[in-house]
């Protein structure tokens, strides 16, 4: 699948990433060691600091918006006050697995249901295998840059329906209205706030969001993929929790999420997955 992002390198506690044509150095505070190749870093275009925010770097020009096809899922990229640039690419080997599993499934009417979508990496990803997917966030802005970034895929008028609302609050209404998906995803973030500055904890509120996420799934579900962005979650955490929820018959299975770039690149550890399969 086309590809435009590379992780180029990382240490001192930060990272290395090129964007499409856009080089980017931003702080990475699990970058502990020292950085392995230093002569590829003044090739940035800019450099992010907490204190500082965006800096263009000496003779760069300061990039404001551009496309990036990453994975094969082309998305409008721009830099944020908070240093982000509009995708989290640690997640994306996870969109070729939601693929190529909704693809695998003997099924053609398959519903999936994305929460906490953020800019649709994942939404485009089960998109692409032809299912429908409702997204959700309660960012207005962020659902407007996710159906930009459907558009730029020409799934426009892929079946997504795109829902701004507070995560346990569409949760329940969808309960009452007797819904069902066959495939949930959901990446909490540690903490968040729904449209009606609805606060949502991960300490406090993830066990009740999955107990209603069970309620939803179908009859006979594809998977339920739960990834996470908060420092000390592990891999084994969420893979325990998919495992209270939804047991057998089932697999369970979790890992790292990972900055990845040519082979030779140190990765760089950034997350935590676990899913839920059905056999
Ligand atoms: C960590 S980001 C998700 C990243 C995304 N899944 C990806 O990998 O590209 C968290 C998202 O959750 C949304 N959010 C935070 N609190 C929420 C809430 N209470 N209800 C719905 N969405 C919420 C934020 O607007 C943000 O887009």
């Amino acid at each position: 699948m086309h590809n435009e992002y590379e992780l180029l390198d990382s240490g001192d506690g930060r990272k290395l990433e090129r964007f499409g044509g856009v080089v980017l150095s931003r702080p990475c505070e699990q970058a502990l060691w020292l950085k392995d190749r230093p002569e590829l870093w003044p090739t940035a275009s800019a450099c992010f600091d907490r204190e500082g925010g965006w800096q263009a770097q000496l003779d760069a020009e300061m990039p404001t918006s551009w496309v990036a096809s990453i994975n094969g899922i082309a998305l409008k990229l721009g830099l944020t006050p908070a240093g982000h640039v509009g995708v989290f690419p640690e997640t994306r080997s996870l969109w070729d697995w939601i693929t190529d599993t909704l693809r695998a499934t003997p099924r053609d009417d398959i519903s999936v249901l994305n929460l906490f979508a953020y800019s649709g990496g994942a939404t485009l990803a089960a998109a692409r295998a032809g299912c429908s997917v409702c997204h959700l966030d309660a960012s207005k802005s962020m659902v407007l840059r996710a159906r930009e970034n459907a558009e730029l895929n020409g799934m426009e008028e892929a079946p997504i329906r795109w829902i701004i609302e507070d995560v346990n609050k569409f949760l329940d209404r969808e309960i009452r209205r007797g819904r069902r998906y066959d495939a949930i995803m959901l990446d909490p973030p540690s903490f968040g706030r729904g449209v009606r500055g609805e606060q949502y904890k991960l300490d406090k509120h993830l066990v009740a969001t999955l107990q209603k996420c069970k309620t939803l799934l179908s009859e006979n579900p594809a998977f339920m993929l739960l990834t996470s962005h908060t420092r000390g979650t592990t891999p084994e955490q969420l893979e325990g929790l998919l495992r209270d929820l939804l047991g057998s018959p089932g697999h369970t299975v979790s890992g790292e999420m990972e900055l990845t770039g040519a082979a030779e690149v140190r990765r760089v550890p950034s997350g935590s997955w676990a899913r839920w399969t059905r056999p």
